[in-house]
């Protein structure tokens, strides 16, 4: 399969990003919202088969110290031919001289990223917006 890779926003369709997202599924990511996180985001990828867009990720980093891996996402029919991997791999070599590299998986994906060499955290906290979700859908603990 040949895919094609950009690493801008240069000429991406903003809704068809969105309906990836949706559809992967990854949440509802309105277009305004994806400008926004983008824009303020150090590194991207996008992948393409053809010119249908079939998988994203972004990394938010301050170019030193930390880098945030988030909104890794791949189209469900392109699902489990490494093209996740791929992703990955390519923004952990645009992070590579952060000094730590962190994100957290969507319960049930952890095994993913620690084939990637991700390895689980002992002291991470968060304060998610709505923590009564995050608890919830078993991302941070009630303590
Ligand atoms: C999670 C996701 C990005 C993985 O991408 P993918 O292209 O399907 O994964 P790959 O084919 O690159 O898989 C790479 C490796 O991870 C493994 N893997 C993939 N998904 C996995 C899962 N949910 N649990 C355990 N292992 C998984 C694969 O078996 C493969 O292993 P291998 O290298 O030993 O063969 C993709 O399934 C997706 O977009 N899911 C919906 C959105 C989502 O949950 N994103 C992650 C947010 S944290």
């Amino acid at each position: 399969m040949e895919l094609n890779w950009s690493y801008n926003t240069d000429n991406i369709d903003w809704d068809e990003l969105s309906m990836l997202y949706t559809i992967a599924p990854l949440g509802i990511k309105p277009v305004d919202y994806l400008k926004k996180v983008l824009k303020n985001s150090m590194f991207k990828c996008f992948v393409y088969s053809g010119t249908k867009l079939i998988g994203a990720g972004r990394v938010v980093a301050d170019g030193v110290d930390c880098a945030y891996f988030c909104d890794i996402v791949v189209h469900p029919e392109f699902q489990g031919k490494g093209i996740g991997k791929s992703i990955v791999k390519q923004l952990l070599s645009f992070s590579k001289k952060h000094k730590k590299i962190i994100l957290y998986a969507n319960p049930g994906k952890e095994a993913f990223y620690e084939k990637l060499g991700f390895k689980p955290m002992v002291t991470a906290m968060a304060i998610f917006q709505d923590q009564d979700a995050a608890v919830k859908s078993g991302l941070v603990k009630d303590q």
